[in-house]
């Protein structure tokens, strides 16, 4: 038997874009996910936008129950900024009357809530000033940190600044896969450092805010890297992804400094951000009090086949590398490899003085999960129980060699919609029939939750 440290958080993790719907309702202004569907809806899976998702706004209340009954003690979801400061500055009373009633239900049954601010969901008004490009966003956020901390901070006591904001800053400026869709390194690195200034602006404003017993952290995606030999190359391969894709923010966020060696290779292409002069100061002395970590898959590397010498990117410094012993999860098309966890768990411990971090988000994406259905309509996800298995096992040899983890979310609890594709792939321990009004029916992994949490380990 598998046991963890007393008090651990059993839970999930959400988002209020991918969940709550009412997109358009209880006056809230557009995100540029919201927009982006109204321009162009054939981008999304099967047309489907973020106007309805999963209707928590109407079903919260039957939610918070459900997450009791499988032995939920705490969630994580965000606030849509959109929702609470539809124009950025006047207060939406009709949205601090839902997030004040739904935290409260949570409450009520025993269920934490640990919140979050920002999860991709950019306000359009702002967008359209040009987003996490100009510096004056970093203002306009450490407002709406400021505003959320003063309006819930009597019930919320964990908050978290960003989810996974390497995401918004790669899928929005090189990859195409978010609003606005730009390739460009230069404006990418620009995004990247005014999204780290706003994580350390509201982070500022909470230490103002004195929130009795509060703690504030942010939520950061761990893909650590390795490497495919041990050539001086493909060491090189994977010092560069691990500066630019895990020291990126953990650094500053918990050590208080940016990673020389990533201010090394921004300066060596030409890529350094436009700073301001208490800019260091700031990042000094607004570390946060916890981490949380998103885990899926690792990052597998080598040296580039032919790169330009000298190099004139990073992606001649790194490339990507098929390890032909990979196992991998074929719907989402990611690699499964749970030691990971163990190996970020010492990472924590040893290069971040042992904070306290939790696992923000785990989980397995599956498609057409309907063929695991049963006469009685359960759907019987035995593939996602091992999945958990598998990482809890290695998370607690973590915990056991001395790393201060003190939970394990999944994503997720209610299937929720994903970005570009919306219901293709389902994570969660209820299953949403979009088809039926939202109904929710527990899967078997929902089952095994309850028991994992009752026993405190398995
Ligand atoms: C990461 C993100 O936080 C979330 O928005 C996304 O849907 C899940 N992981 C699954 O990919």
């Amino acid at each position: 038997m598998i046991k963890f440290p007393k008090d651990f958080l059993w839970g999930s993790a959400a988002s209020a874009p991918q969940t709550e719907g009412a997109a358009a309702m209880g006056g809230k202004s557009p995100s540029t996910w919201d927009k982006w569907f109204e321009l162009n809806p054939e981008l999304f899976n099967q047309n489907q936008g973020p106007e309805i998702t999963s209707d928590v706004y109407h079903q919260y209340r039957e939610d918070v129950k459900r997450m009791k009954e499988i032995g939920m003690n705490s969630y994580r979801t965000s606030i849509a900024w959109t929702r609470l400061l539809p124009d950025g500055k006047t207060l939406n009373e009709e949205a601090v009357r839902f997030y004040r009633d739904y935290f409260t239900a949570m409450l009520e049954e025993g269920v934490e809530p640990i919140i979050n601010l920002f999860h991709f969901d950019m306000p359009w008004w702002l967008m359209e000033q040009g987003g996490w490009e100009i510096r004056a966003s970093v203002e306009h956020f450490a407002y709406y940190a400021k505003v959320a901390f003063e309006q819930f901070g009597d019930l919320v006591k964990r908050w978290t600044t960003f989810n996974e904001p390497l995401v918004h800053i790669e899928c929005g400026y090189l990859l195409g896969c978010h609003y606005p869709a730009k390739n460009d390194w230069r404006l990418m690195v620009q995004v990247g450092y005014h999204t780290l200034m706003a994580h350390v602006r509201a982070v500022e404003e909470f230490r103002k805010c004195q929130i009795e017993h509060g703690e504030i952290g942010i939520i950061l995606n761990v893909s650590p890297a390795y490497a495919r030999s041990q050539s001086p190359e493909d060491l090189l391969a994977k010092e560069v992804s691990d500066n630019r894709s895990v020291y990126s923010f953990l650094d500053p966020c918990v050590l208080g400094t940016v990673p020389e060696k990533l201010v090394e290779l921004l300066k060596q292409f030409d890529l350094l951000p436009f700073v301001e002069e208490t800019d260091e100061k700031l990042i000094a002395e607004n570390t946060v009090d916890f981490i949380g970590l998103n885990y899926y898959q690792p990052t597998r590397v080598k040296a580039p086949d032919h790169p330009q010498t000298p190099p004139q990117g990073f992606r001649d410094l790194v490339a990507g590398y098929d390890w032909p012993e990979k196992k991998m999860n074929p719907y989402r098309g990611w690699e499964i490899y749970p030691e990971a966890l163990y190996d970020v768990a010492l990472m924590m411990k040893e290069k971040y003085h042992n904070i306290p971090w939790y696992v923000s988000e785990n989980g397995m994406g599956v498609a057409d999960e309907e063929r695991f259905l049963t006469e009685e309509g359960e759907i019987q996800d035995d593939y996602r129980i091992e999945f958990m298995k598998e990482h809890l096992e290695q998370l607690h040899k973590g915990i056991e060699a001395g790393s201060n983890c003190f939970g394990y979310h999944t994503w997720t609890f209610v299937d929720c919609w994903s970005w570009l594709n919306g219901y293709r792939n389902r994570y969660g321990f209820y299953r949403v029939d979009i088809e039926d009004n939202c109904k929710r029916t527990m899967k078997l992994s929902g089952k095994w939750y309850k028991q994992l949490s009752e026993q405190n380990g398995f």
